[in-house]
């Protein structure tokens, strides 16, 4: 997808960050879009507008009231027909006002009454960034399929290193073309990935069953951080009481058998992630009623389920295939054994009593150059790093 003919609405926000909005427009007028610049108040303490202007080539907008012309909906008729939102440098003040749906002045009003995609590159000092109210914004951000670029790490205006520099413009720009054709943005956009979570349920008869205990939290948590990094996600889901992450499609299932169907019928995809605990037997011939209580023995003929894991990663076509393997001991060993015998690139080791229904674990990756710990932390951040590591890999 090109920029060429590309109806861009660039919004700058206040931040010394805005001398790069400069250089960015000037790479997308280059690209062939047709940029129109929105300055809030702030933007226009760091760089007049008429930097703006002579770079693209058009009035730059700086009011709501301004830009009320005709019949004075502007504010619509503008973000009717973008292709594209792209606010940056975004600060933490506009994007503490996206999460909360504010529209108090041109370009956030513009956010709200988009119905094109809608990027920010955020820049602040890396204490702003990491603040408890910057990172619920951005929670709120990603589930409103908001496209985050960046922050990048580095040294920063006000001296100090962390995360919070924007990223380059030509980084920048190098992503919207991705965002124009999927709508979304990130290293995996436009990539099939599809996970499996939760547990399975084998029925023993209409009322019992066998399962085992897994809280569905980290796949969950995988397929957010899957769909955050710009992918098509498809989630198989055992029974869990969970709320469907934002921009993932998923399909619920019972048994391992119900689930080993349904993963082979979303192949191909690039990439497979099993997580579900997924029971390794299920009752040969259940009950088609319930088995009435007696004090005799009952014995039950299992029968071995299919390895969903271990078939995918067998097939010709096989995706880059992520297996879990939650052990009670020697983890370490065992881990590293399934992933050679089920011939999996990356294998996320646990030990079952550290994370079991917990919203926090503590993950160890291995792949084909050994092992990398993951410090405890919740499941979303383990989430977040596993597929960075993911695409590295990959890459
Ligand atoms: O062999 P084990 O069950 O310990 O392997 C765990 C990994 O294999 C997990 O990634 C799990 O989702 C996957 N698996 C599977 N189908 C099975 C059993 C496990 O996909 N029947």
């Amino acid at each position: 997808m090109s920029l060429t003919h590309k109806k861009i609405i660039l919004g700058v926000t206040g931040g010394i960050a805005a001398y790069k909005a400069a250089e960015l427009c000037r790479l997308l007028v280059k690209a062939g879009a047709e940029v129109r610049v929105v300055m809030t108040a702030a933007a226009q303490q760091f760089v007049t507008p008429l930097t703006f202007q002579a770079l693209s080539g058009q009035p730059v907008l700086t009011s709501l009231w301004d830009a009320a012309g005709g019949d004075g909906m502007e504010h619509i008729h503008l973000s009717r027909d973008a292709d594209l939102l792209l606010v940056a440098p975004a600060s933490a003040d506009f994007l503490a006002k996206l999460a909360q749906g504010r529209a108090d002045d041109l370009l956030s009003t513009l956010c709200l009454a988009r119905t094109c995609p809608l990027a920010v590159a955020p820049a602040m000092n890396r204490e702003m960034w990491a603040a408890a109210a910057t990172q619920r914004n951005l929670e709120q951000l990603y589930a409103d399929d908001v496209n985050v670029l960046g922050p990048a790490t580095g040294e920063q205006a006000c001296g100090e290193i962390g995360q919070g520099r924007m990223l380059e413009a030509s980084e920048i720009a190098a992503a919207l073309p991705g965002l124009l054709g999927s709508g979304k943005v990130g290293e995996l956009a436009g990539k099939r990935v599809l996970i499996t979570a939760g547990p399975t349920f084998e029925s023993i008869d209409p009322v019992r069953g066998l399962t085992n205990r897994s809280s569905g939290k980290m796949g969950y948590a995988v397929a957010q951080a899957a769909a955050e990094a710009g992918a098509d996600v498809c989630l198989v889901s055992g029974p869990t009481c969970l709320a469907q992450p934002r921009g993932v499609r998923r399909i619920d299932v019972q048994s391992a058998a119900e689930m080993h169907a349904a993963v082979l019928a979303e192949l191909p995809s690039e990439v497979f992630i099993a997580v579900a605990a997924v029971a390794d037997y299920r009752v040969d011939v259940a009950a088609t009623q319930k088995i009435k209580k007696s004090a005799v023995p009952l014995t039950l003929q299992l029968i071995p389920n299919p390895d969903i894991l271990a078939e995918v990663a067998a097939l010709p076509d096989a995706p880059f295939c992520v297996g879990f393997a939650a052990e009670t001991e020697r983890l370490a060993e065992y881990a590293e054994a399934k992933r050679l015998r089920k011939k999996l690139p990356l294998l996320v080791g646990n030990l079952a009593q550290d994370t079991l229904g917990q919203d926090a674990a503590e993950l160890v990756l291995f792949d084909a150059q050994g092992q990398h710990p993951l410090p405890r932390a919740d499941k979303l951040t383990q989430a977040r790093a596993l597929i960075g590591h993911l695409l590295t890999l990959l890459n």
